[in-house]
Order: C-alpha cells, then sequence, then structure tokens
C-alpha cells in the first residue's frame, strides 16, 4: 500500500488514484476521510457503514488483496491501490457463485452484514478453494450478523466452495 496521496487539490481534499473493481477512477478524498466514507460518497453504497469503530465487518473491501475494515483505513492510504467491493462481485441478473451460496443456503436476512460476509469469503476462496471449518469460521470472524446464528454462512461459504471448483 503506497502512502503518499497524489495532489492536494483544494484545502483538506487531495486526489487519489485507484482502481475499483476493476476501473481506474481518480477520486477526491478529505485528508481526514476514511475509506468507507470516501467510497459510499463516490457512490459505492455497497460498502455498509455499520458500528463506524471497526467492530461489526460491515465496512469491508478488499484492497490490494487483503479485506480491509474501510472505516480504519485511511482513504489517502489507498492511493495507487485495487479496491473490491461488493458491486464488483455480481449483479442481480448475475450473482457472483459466492452470492448464489449465500442466498441458496439461507444465510441473507436483513441483508447488511452480507457484502462484508461474502468479500471475507471470497478472500479466503481465492487462497483456500478447499476450506475446513475452522479456516471458514476464522475468515468470517471479524463479521458480525445481528440476525442469523453464524451456521448459515458456514454452509454457504462450502456451498461456495463446491460452485467455484465446478466453474470452467
Ligand atoms: S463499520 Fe467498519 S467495522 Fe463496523
Ligand atoms: S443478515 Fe442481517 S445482519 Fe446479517
Amino acid at each position: 500500500m503506497k502512502n503518499n496521496a497524489r495532489i492536494e487539490t483544494k484545502k483538506g481534499f487531495f486526489e487519489i488514484m485507484v482502481t475499483v473493481n476493476g476501473e481506474k477512477r481518480e477520486l477526491s478524498v478529505k485528508n481526514s476521510e476514511f475509506l468507507l466514507d470516501a467510497l459510499r460518497r463516490h457512490g459505492w453504497k455497497g460498502v455498509k457503514k455499520g458500528c463506524d469503530t471497526g467492530d461489526c465487518g460491515s465496512c469491508t473491501v478488499i484492497l490490494n488483496g487483503r479485506p480491509v475494515l474501510g472505516c480504519l483505513v485511511p482513504a489517502v492510504a489507498a492511493h495507487e491501490g485495487e479496491i473490491i467491493t461488493i458491486e464488483g462481485l455480481g449483479t442481480v441478473q448475475k450473482p457472483h457463485p459466492i452470492q448464489e451460496a449465500f442466498v441458496e443456503s439461507g444465510a441473507v436476512q436483513c441483508g447488511f452484514c452480507i457484502p462484508g460476509m461474502i468479500l471475507s469469503s471470497k478472500q479466503l476462496l481465492d487462497r483456500t478453494p478447499n476450506p475446513s471449518e475452522a479456516e471458514i469460521r476464522k475468515a468470517l470472524d471479524g463479521n458480525l450478523c445481528r440476525c442469523t446464528g453464524y451456521v448459515k454462512q458456514i454452509e454457504a461459504v462450502k456451498i461456495a466452495a463446491k460452485k467455484l471448483k465446478k466453474k470452467p
């Protein structure tokens, strides 16, 4: 991760260059702003603002291949970074296999925690295609859900692993 934002435009604002969901974008961010707020302000509302203190995982995005909490990462620190948000995975018409698995397993209830859960799952499955239950639990450890009992999400990741294996 590079730490220097490119240009200070007006007082307290910097332009950073980031790749979000495969698209290169220049974003104007405040020097005091966290990545969560900067992404939401620029339209990526799939990044959820829950506790805003690093406790719930709902603001999880993948930055340079690792899941990070958007509410703890200064936006300027994402300069020249590659970000994946839930919008980069799939659409309602063409969901990503992990999204399908979460729906099929019944893990999605109110849906608020789901973007973070799915991105944490994606990062796990990218590096560990056949995760054990312990590995799944560890990967989802920081993602809180107020609707379910953390059983269906585990099931969802197992289903997703099978789906991804079948993908050509
Ligand atoms: S909003 Fe970032 S961890 Fe809760
Ligand atoms: S599905 Fe509602 S918080 Fe998780």
